[in-house]
């Protein structure tokens, strides 16, 4: 069987508008993979939002091309040295299931030849990309409860030892940042509620203990957060950061940091 040529390439303004199209295109039929409702991740219709991600320093943007049509997109992020986020895959619904998303991965994973772990999170009630990730060899390691559904979390770990990108409690130091590391929830007090210096506003704040093999420290959990953390649990946490308040290194999440709980 002669196969379509097929690339990868670093997506350019000029693209946005195809690529905004495919994008809507291919979120809109989650419609018929168990999406609660119309709609896809932030961004996906929007020309405006694909021109910023395509012009965004922290993220790689690049164009899925096919006999020399773009036929669908594919962003990468890293939250750490090696350390590969795949924020979003698609493609156009006529170039669906003939193998392209599997061939794509491939040539990603050629792009990254250093990656030492590539994870993702897709929504639990997808009943297209779940089989597609684990047709791809990616492992759920846990779930994530930050939108209004549930996240399957999964990795794929293409070293067999403790990633660069992952730190260790006894390691972290004053001014840390993106932090990746796993404990367990030993603690976890009551919610208080604070007045922000700042503004005014009443936040919640709840502080927890995470454990590792090496350490203990005080993990401090701001809204959103604390209901994402449960005691005598597994977590991951990414894009944290370690700063000393009041004497004591405490962990805190970032504005784009992810709790994960393992399995
Ligand atoms: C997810 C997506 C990229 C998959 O790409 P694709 O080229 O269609 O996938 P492939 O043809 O390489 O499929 C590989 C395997 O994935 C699984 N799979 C793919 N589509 C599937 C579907 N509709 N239902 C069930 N399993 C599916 C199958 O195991 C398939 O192997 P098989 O065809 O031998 O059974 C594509 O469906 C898509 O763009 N979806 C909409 C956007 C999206 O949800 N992106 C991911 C979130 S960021």
């Amino acid at each position: 069987m002669v196969r379509n040529a097929l690339a990868l390439q670093r997506a350019n303004v000029k693209d946005a508008e195809v690529l905004t199209e495919t994008c809507k295109r291919a979120f809109d039929s989650d419609s018929e993979y168990g999406s609660p409702g119309p709609g896809g991740p932030p961004g996906y219709d929007s020309l405006e939002w694909n021109m910023s991600i395509i012009n965004n320093q922290y993220l790689q943007y690049y164009k899925i091309v096919s006999e020399d049509d773009i036929v669908g997109g594919f962003i990468v992020a890293d939250r750490g040295p090696d350390y590969q986020v795949c924020e979003r895959i698609w493609l156009d619904p006529e170039n669906m299931r003939k193998g392209l998303g599997t061939r794509v991965f491939k040539l990603v994973c050629e792009l990254y030849p250093s990656a030492e772990v590539w994870v993702l999170g897709t929504p639990e009630w997808n009943t297209r990309t779940n089989p597609f990730y684990q047709s791809l060899g990616f492992v759920q390691i846990g779930k994530t409860h930050d939108y209004s559904w549930d996240g399957i979390y999964y990795e794929k770990k293409i070293i067999d030892g403790f990633p660069k990108a992952m730190s260790k409690i006894e390691d972290f130091r004053e001014g840390q940042q993106r932090i990746i590391v796993e404990g367990n929830v030993e603690k976890i007090s009551s919610t208080r509620i604070v007045k922000s210096r700042k503004t005014g506003e009443e936040l919640k704040v709840a502080n927890a203990t995470l454990s590792d093999d090496t350490g203990s420290i005080k993990l401090v959990l701001w809204n959103q957060q604390i209901p994402q953390v449960r005691k005598d649990t597994n977590i991951r946490i990414e894009e944290g950061f370690a700063k000393y308040y009041r004497d004591e290194l405490q962990l805190s999440i970032g504005q784009w940091g992810l709790v994960v709980t393992l399995l």
